[in-house]
């Protein structure tokens, strides 16, 4: 099976993290989005069951596109899923060394499993989701960066 794994927080999820889940969902029979439910070194705004959510009503269009929580090893989770293939996005040079050392680990844990990287649009290279809700929080605006649902997510906090 033509299946893939995209695994992050997406606290929330991004047009950037959408560009990314799109260009997949073109590429793969099958795409997962694993949304991360456990991670020591952050703090969510919103909680694992509200994060999926948000990405499920941002990509109901495409409709080989699964999300599911998942809340141990990355490795781990693929291989429950039979999936060998996990996809990261590169947006900066910044990212890579990040990238690179969980690449490494990952491929440590279990060699079956391959990461590939994919560039988002330029146009969403600057974001991230700690970036955006700081321009939220401040009153500035996000609208060109998250799905409009998100905006309404965002409102209701
Ligand atoms: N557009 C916009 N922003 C993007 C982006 C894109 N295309 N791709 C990444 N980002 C941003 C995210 O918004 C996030 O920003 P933030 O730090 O401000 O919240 C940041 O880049 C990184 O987030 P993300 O891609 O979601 O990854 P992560 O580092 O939060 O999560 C996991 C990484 C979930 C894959 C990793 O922690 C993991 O595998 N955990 C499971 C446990 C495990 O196996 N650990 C060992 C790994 S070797």
């Amino acid at each position: 099976m033509n299946k893939a794994i995209y695994p992050g927080s997406f606290d929330p999820i991004t047009n950037g993290h959408l560009d990314i889940i799109t260009r997949c969902a073109k590429l793969y029979n099958h795409l997962i989005v694993g949304v991360n439910q456990l991670d020591d070194k952050k703090e969510f705004m919103f909680n694992a069951q509200q994060r999926k959510e948000m990405i499920a009503s941002s990509v109901k269009h495409l409709k080989n596109v699964e999300v599911i929580i998942f809340n141990n090893l990355l490795v781990d989770f693929a291989e429950n899923e039979n999936c060998k293939i996990i996809i990261r996005g590169l947006r900066v040079l910044s990212d890579f060394e990040y990238e690179f050392k969980m690449a490494l680990m990952n491929r440590n844990l279990n060699d079956e499993i391959t990461t590939l990287f994919m560039m988002p649009h330029e146009k969403y290279t600057h974001i991230s989701s700690s970036l955006l809700k700081e321009v939220y929080n401040l009153g500035g605006d996000i609208s060109n960066y998250v799905p409009e649902s998100i905006i309404e997510k965002f409102n209701n906090k």
